[in-house]
């Protein structure tokens, strides 16, 4: 069969889910991850074959966006409904503290946790900087975090570039990590005014960055190599196992890393490659020697110093840092986009910071979650699961998925 073929076939499959408005336009990246559907309307409530074929969807492109979501009738909390149906919505560590300390900083990872009241969260603080103009869509979940480049009143501050983050997966230092994540993009920064014609210059490579010294230079310049538009930079670690040699991919298939949550414990072990349950894609999970410097302690390879460790591992993500790889997504106002973090790695952008006008908002909404997906809501998990696995052993209320 010949990709036309193929994708009539698709594009059959899926018409029979949605209806004839849905389309889709796949292979987003050069190593072929990435699908965009458009004609999904993600206020209604899914059927269970809808649910199916999206997440065969994921499970065989490993990022897939759900184009054109209306934000005059979207709202978070069908978003959180539609999170249900691939995992356990986590609330972010942004939204409370646990004992009064910050959930991202050391210390326990169990046990009661504290909402941080919304007037003191972000989504508050965004809301006042372009009164009248731009507002967080309406909902106190704790799951929703609020990514945004602006918080709050900087009449006299001077516009700055923020250099992006470290790449990594989402929470892959907890024993059982975060396997999907998603953004719905309420805004994206329109301006194109930094020499080059981008949002940001390309100096932005240069500003300070988080990461710890002692990595090759080419390494390094892979890691700096990020998008200048906003958009959400992906690598496909599917595609990355799938190039290497068949010996080195045995080799590496039965490595397991020991993964810590704080400085000193004795952590655990988790697989380095992982099997995708549906489709049978072998991919690398977080294969990061240390993905969030002086914040969660670096990995170690099973049976290897630490020095070796870091070898091994920054190799690794030299390879998988490399163009072929690589697949910078933008953001289009009303898109749903969704990846699996057990076969990519992604990063922040640099954004500008201190904006004063609206061209250069950024405003993307991001929910995560854990466990296995579910056709029909609501979802039955356990609760000594949820107590285990989820902060505060939350689950999406009732109401909210009656929405
Ligand atoms: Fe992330």
């Amino acid at each position: 069969m010949n990709q036309d073929e193929e994708n009539q076939i698709y594009e059959q499959k899926l018409q029979a889910a949605f209806g004839s408005a849905a389309g889709f336009q796949a292979h987003l990246a050069a190593s072929g991850a990435g699908i965009r559907f458009t004609g999904i309307d993600l206020c209604r409530p899914l059927e269970d074959a809808q649910v199916s074929f999206l997440l065969d969807a994921l499970s065989k492109y490993r990022i897939v966006c759900l184009a054109g979501q209306d934000l005059d009738r979207f709202t978070l909390a069908g978003f959180e409904r539609f999170a249900n149906h691939w995992g356990a919505p986590i609330p972010h560590p942004n939204n409370f503290t646990r004992g009064g300390k910050p959930a991202q900083q050391d210390g326990a990872s169990d046990g009661p946790i504290e909402l941080i009241p919304y007037a003191e969260r972000t989504a508050a603080a965004v809301d006042k900087t372009f009164p009248g103009q731009l507002r967080c869509l309406s909902h106190e979940s704790p799951t929703v975090l609020v990514t945004s480049n602006f918080r709050g009143d900087v009449k006299d501050a001077e516009t700055r570039v923020t250099a992006g983050g470290s790449w990594h997966t989402d929470i892959e230092y907890e024993t059982l990590p975060i396997y999907v994540s998603m953004f719905l993009a309420h805004r994206s920064p329109l301006s194109r005014n930094a020499p080059g014609g981008t949002w940001v210059p390309e100096s932005a490579a240069e500003t300070p960055h988080p990461y710890y010294e002692g990595s090759s230079k080419e390494l390094m310049r892979l890691r700096l190599q990020l998008p200048l538009n906003g958009e959400t930079a992906f690598a496909d670690t599917a595609a990355a196992f799938e190039a290497l040699p068949a010996e080195e991919q045995r080799d590496l298939e039965v490595r397991q890393l020991r993964r810590r949550l704080n400085e000193g414990d004795e952590g655990w072990l988790a697989p380095l490659v992982r099997t995708n349950p549906r489709s049978g894609i072998k991919s690398f999970h977080s294969p990061i020697w240390a993905s969030r410097p002086k914040v969660r302690p670096a990995v170690e390879v099973d049976g290897m110093t630490p020095e070796e460790s870091r070898a091994v591992l920054d190799r690794l993500e030299a390879h998988i840092l490399q163009p072929q790889f690589r697949y910078d997504h933008l953001h289009v106002p009303g898109d749903v986009t969704i990846w699996d973090n057990f076969m990519t790695l992604h990063n922040s952008p640099p954004v500008k910071s201190n904006i004063t006008s609206i061209e250069d908002a950024r405003l993307l909404y991001r929910l995560s979650c854990k466990g296995q997906p579910c056709l029909a809501l609501p979802r039955k998990d356990d609760p000594a699961w949820l107590e285990a696995h989820v902060a505060g052993g939350y689950r999406t209320p009732l109401e909210m998925l009656d929405t």
